[in-house]
Parts: structure tokens; sequence; C-alpha cells
């Protein structure tokens, strides 16, 4: 079995590092160290009695099987693939091709690319979806719709006009063969339709949602498709499960990321938590962890009925860019962030800078210089400049970025996200603010069965006009 290698590294947000105001002491962690393990132990006691079902995605290896048969057979076939979905339908799926194929890849040439052209469509902004259809070979695309629900609105609106597109461009019986759903086993309009037209499908395993489907069908039929190794990636996940398993959250960064993340938020007044990894290919999982601590830990309620308003707000930034953008503010604004800060240790590629221009000695530092050791010494020198700043920062570092890592990633925050529902005494599953809003969309497009919400949603606004 593969070894976890990711490190977590919390000695900035100690009282030792920032100081009382901002920063952790011993006691406190030590206290919160048993109301995590406690959440520990509810959460795979849940499990073993057939709840937590996202727990056990890495053991499908069945699953992986049959992805990389049906992948392998069409990567051949196709020229363009076209991933329809939104939210955990897609993000985890573009994290992991963002991870772990060439940054431009799609301008590869075909044999360089292992796959066809990647290309979503999770917005329905006409402009984008346009210009996708217009871009891809239709003649030549496979289509995979994805919907846990089968029914939101922006998938199928999506997925409707490229059928249209591929059923204008080859013929109904071809299209049906250029298109593979993934989907819930019984309910959702999706469903009906694949009943209906017969077309191939994969499952959204039942009892998980959207954000935690990264390692099922959602996210693995996509990477494979891109000729992601998808067997690597559960490997990785089954690997940080171990560490999982520990009720010492010294021993368990995923409960230990989420026992300080949930004290600097609810002691300390750090109601943002800044994503900030060193590397582009990992500000996919960035934007990726943002709807999962987003949604998940974004609650009302308590799961005793309480009204809390839980949640810290994600936000993703990329380092060294957005120290030429946000930390400005991350270290000098309000202290009201948590930030976590990933290094990588072995860059994929080397690039080495060699001699620099003569007459000019302060460009001298650069002459042999490695990009990779410049963007870390970034990394190292930011967290040095926010800690002087007061500001806690976490540091996590993996050895280098591939897919045992990245499934590492996906299992660690998954985990610390169901620790932190449970130490904010919220429910993480289900997302009901979300659901109020596709409802509204449903009632404003004249969806049957929403025509009372549509009479209330359309009635003229009275009082005063505040627009300008
Ligand atoms: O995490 C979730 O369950 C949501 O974010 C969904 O993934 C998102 O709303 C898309 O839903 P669906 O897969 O049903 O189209």
């Amino acid at each position: 079995m593969t070894d976890s290698r990711i490190r977590l590294d919390y000695r900035n947000v100690m009282t030792s590092a920032v100081g009382d105001e901002n920063g952790l002491t011993d006691a406190a962690l030590q206290a919160i160290a048993s109301k995590t393990a406690t959440e520990i132990e509810r959460i795979w006691a849940e499990h073993d009695a057939g709840d937590q079902k996202w727990i056990d995605l890495p053991d499908n290896t069945a699953l992986v099987d049959e992805i990389q048969s049906f992948a392998s057979e069409q990567r051949g076939k196709y020229q363009d693939f076209i991933l329809i979905g939104i939210g955990g339908s897609s993000l985890g799926a573009i994290s992991a091709i963002q991870a772990l194929t060439h940054p431009f890849r799609n301008l590869l040439p075909p044999d360089q690319r292992g796959g066809p052209r990647f290309f979503v469509l999770d917005n329905p902004d006409p402009e984008k979806v346009a210009a996708t259809l217009a871009t891809v070979d239709l003649d030549k695309t496979l289509v995979n719709v994805v919907t846990k629900s089968g029914q939101t609105a922006e998938t199928m609106a999506n997925f409707l006009v490229a059928e249209q597109a591929l059923v204008a461009a080859v013929g109904k019986e071809r299209a049906r063969e250029q298109i593979v759903a993934t989907t819930d086993p019984e309910s959702g309009l999706l469903r009906k339709l694949v009943d209906q037209e017969g077309y191939r499908a994969f499952l959204v395993p039942p009892g998980v949602d959207g954000r935690q489907t990264v390692l099922s069908a959602v996210g693995m039929l996509p990477a494979a498709m891109c000729g992601i190794d998808i067997g690597g990636l559960l490997e990785g996940a089954a690997a940080m499960r171990e560490r999982c398993k520990s009720t010492d959250i010294f021993a368990n960064p995923a409960a230990l990321f989420a026992a300080i993340a949930y004290l600097a938020d609810t002691d300390k007044g750090k109601s943002m938590l800044v994503m900030m990894p060193y590397a582009d290919a990992l500000f996919g999982i960035a934007d990726w962890f943002r709807q999962l601590w987003a949604e998940s830990l974004g609650k009302r309620l308590s799961t005793t009925g309480k009204e809390v308003f839980a949640g810290q707000t994600p936000i993703k930034s990329l380092g060294a860019i957005d120290q030429h953008s946000q930390i400005q503010l991350y270290t000098e604004g309000p202290n009201d962030k948590l930030l976590c800060l990933t290094g990588v240790e072995h860059y994929r590629a080397e690039v080495r800078i060699d001699g620099t221009p003569t007459g000019i000695p302060d460009l001298e530092y650069l002459d042999g210089a490695e990009l990779g050791t410049l963007l870390d010494r970034e990394r190292v020198a930011t967290a040095w400049a926010l800690t002087q700043a007061k500001r806690p920062n976490l540091m996590l570092t993996v050895p280098t970025i591939d897919a045992a890592i990245v499934g590492e990633l996906y299992f660690m925050h998954e985990f610390q996200t169901v620790v932190a529902g449970g130490l904010y005494g919220v429910n993480p599953f289900g997302q009901p603010g979300v659901e109020a809003g596709k409802n509204a969309t449903y009632a404003l497009m004249g969806r049957k069965g929403y025509e009372e919400l549509r009479a209330t949603l359309t009635k003229a606004p009275e009082g005063p006009d505040y627009s300008v």
C-alpha cells in the first residue's frame, strides 16, 4: 500500500509565533483534541453502521477497471471531450485534470495528449457555450453529462443544447453513442432520459453529496479520459484514510487542520480561510476545496435546530501571483484570516536561470537559480512575513504532484470538512441554501409545479424604486 506523504506544519498558528491575541496555545489544542477525537470516533462509528459512504470510495477498484477499459476504448475514437456539470459535478474533475496533466494539454498534438481535448460546460453562459460548440469537432466529440440530482437547470440546459448540436452534426443514432451520462441509479430527470434514450451511464454513488464524489465516476471518468492514473488517485486517498483513523489529532492531519481552523474562527476571529498553493497545478484543488468547505459548513441551523450561522469563508489564492495582489491585504488589512500555504518539494520540471546580464549586480542572485527554488523560497518568505505581522498560517507540504498526492489531498480535505462539521455542530451534508436558489430559478423559468413561487417572485416590487 502507498504511504501518506503529506505534511502539515502548524508552528505558525501557535501563540509562540503570532502572539496571544491571534495564536493558539498548547492547552487550547489539547482541549480541542479530545472533542475532535469524539468526532473522529463518531464518524467511523457512523461509517461502520453504513453511513458516511464517501469513505468507501477509495476501495472501488472494480469501478477503476470499468472506467479504465471504457476510457481506453473511447480515447482513441474522439478528438474532443466535453464535461457538462456544475459544482460538485465538475470541480473535482477539473482539479484533477489541472493537477495531473500538461498545463496546455489541449494544444498538444494528439499523440502527446493522452486522450481527447478537454472542455467544460458548467456555466450556462451563452458566449462560452456557443464558443465551445464551435471549437470542438462534433463529429469526434464525446459528451459526458454529470448530475447527481439529474435536474440542475444549468447542466440540463447545457446538455440539451449540446445534444441538439450533436444530433444536427451526426444524426440521432450516432449522437446517442457520443453521450455518456453520470447520474443517480434511480432518480432524476437525467436518469429518465438515460433509460428512454439508452445512453451509456455511470453512477453517482447514492448517499454521497456531489462535493464528495471526486473519487467516484463523477471525477474519475473525465480524469481517465485525459489519461490520468485513476488507480493512483484511489491509492493516495486510501493512504490518507489510514491516517484519518487515528483519534490522536497530532497523528491525523485532517483532524488537526479541522481543529485549528475551527479554533481560529471561533476563538480568534479568523472567519476566512485562505488556501494558497505555490503551484499552478494545485489551484484547481483550492477551487474544489472552496466549494467543499463553504457548502458543507455554511449552515444556518445546528444539528439541534438552533440558529448558529456557522461557517468559515474559504478563499483561493495562488502563490506567488497573489503576493502581488492579495498579500498586502492579508498582511496589513483586518487580521481575520487563517492562511494555508501549500509547498511542493520537487516540481515536475526544473528550469534554471543560466546567466544574468553583466553590469547589473543586483540581478546576480538569480544566476544559476532554479525557478522552483525561487517559487518555494517565496512561500517560505511569505509565511515568515505573515508570521511577523501576527497572521496565523499553516504550511502544507507535498513531496511532488502525482496522482497519489492528489488523492491524498482530496481525502484529507473531505475528512477535515466532516470533522469540522462536528466541531461546529452542523450537518456538513446537504445544501439547503443552494436548493432555495435552484427552486427560484425553476419558478422564474416557468417549470411546472412551481407556479406559486413564480407568482411571488414576479410580483412587481412595492415601495420606492431603489434603482438608478
Ligand atoms: O455538493 C453538491 O451536492 C452540490 O454542489 C452539487 O454538486 C451541485 O449543486 C450540482 O448538483 P447536481 O450534481 O445534482 O447537478
